[in-house]
């Protein structure tokens, strides 16, 4: 059996491989004036550029309003292709995401100007002008199957989210689960405004990055145990607030940049075994903190700073 089907599959390379061979050189033929494009996004140096630039977008929780072949929200338009515009440059797009407004008067995008300069701002452009795939948002990756049909939501408590200026709604078309933010509340959201969603159930993604939430906001949420991505960035949870996070086992990104948490904190993420990216720069752990947790989370990639070399 075993034997049969690995030599299945070296006909198949082969045939690969044969394929290959006729096809470049007709390919090739075929546009003869083109030779721009064949070594463009070739450079292994661009490829860690753009590898830094996706760990920027995703630092700064851009996929909260932006979607990424099917990944994100829908608050912004589709990134998926925003590359292949040629009017759509590296200094064009280090002007949106510096200030939105230089390219569009009307724009409604958060600047972030403030945030996001120097080296991260160029590898952040260069992420988005190497992004030209196809826009339909097509599931045939093999992520993760949309789940069995989930209760609806209770209204009342959607109510109360769109009431204070949140929003909430399913993660995507094919799937029920819900993604909550409450980042353009900004800093009126109160402690005591998230006390009737304890009640929610089936939330993946929540967004509270750079509202006035604090630890004892987090207190409701202990109920939360699907969510996988959370949002605390810039606002002013510390330490304490990391315990209410211990139920949170799905979680897979977690974002407390320029939050008042310190190692010590991060004691507390030891049995989130499944997260993958935490973002913990403009605070006060430190690159032993980081290391301690690693023991812990082998698989989690810990973001100090956009300095040092992006680490694989
Ligand atoms: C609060 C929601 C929100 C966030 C967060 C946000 N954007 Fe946007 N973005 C928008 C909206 C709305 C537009 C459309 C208006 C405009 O063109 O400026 C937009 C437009 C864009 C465009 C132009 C797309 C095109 O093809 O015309 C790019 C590129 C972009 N955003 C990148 C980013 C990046 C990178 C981040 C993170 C640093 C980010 N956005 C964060 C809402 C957001």
């Amino acid at each position: 059996m075993l034997s049969r089907s690995s030599a299945s599959i070296t006909l198949f390379a082969t045939g690969l491989i044969l394929y290959g061979a006729l096809a470049l050189p007709v390919a090739l033929a075929g546009r003869p004036m083109d030779q721009s494009k064949s070594t463009a996004g070739k450079n292994p140096a661009d490829a860690d550029v753009i590898a830094l630039g996706k760990k920027v977008y995703a630092a700064h929780g851009c996929a909260t309003c932006h979607k990424i072949n099917g990944q994100g929200g829908a608050m912004g338009p589709d990134l998926s292709r925003t590359g292949a515009d040629p009017k759509h440059t590296r200094k064009w797009f280090e002007a949106q995401v510096t200030n939105p407004k230089r390219n569009n008067p009307a724009s409604t995008m958060p600047a972030f100007g403030q945030q996001i300069k120097g080296k991260p701002l160029a590898a952040l452009a260069a992420y988005l002008a190497s992004l030209k795939g196809p826009r339909s948002a097509s599931s045939g990756g093999g992520a993760s199957a949309p789940p069995a049909k989930v209760a609806p939501p209770d209204p009342a408590i959607i109510a109360k989210i769109e009431q204070m200026g949140g929003r909430v709604g399913p993660i995507a078309q094919t799937d029920p689960r819900l993604e909550v933010s409450l980042r353009m509340v900004g800093n009126s959201l109160t402690d005591a405004a998230l006390a009737p969603l304890s009640g929610l159930k089936n939330v993946i993604r929540l967004d509270l990055g750079h509202t006035g939430v604090t630890d004892a906001g987090l207190a409701h949420l202990k109920g939360w145990t699907d969510v996988t991505e959370l949002h605390l960035e810039q606002t002013r949870i510390t330490d304490r607030g990391l315990a209410f996070l211990k139920g949170m086992r799905q979680l897979t990104y977690l974002n407390l940049y320029g939050t008042n948490v310190t190692d010590a904190g991060l004691e507390h993420l030891r049995g989130l075994t499944n997260l993958k990216s935490l973002y913990v720069w403009q605070t006060k752990v430190t690159e032993a903190g980081a290391n301690r947790l690693k023991q812990a989370l082998p698989k989690v990639d810990v973001v100090l700073g956009w300095d040092s070399t992006p680490q694989k």
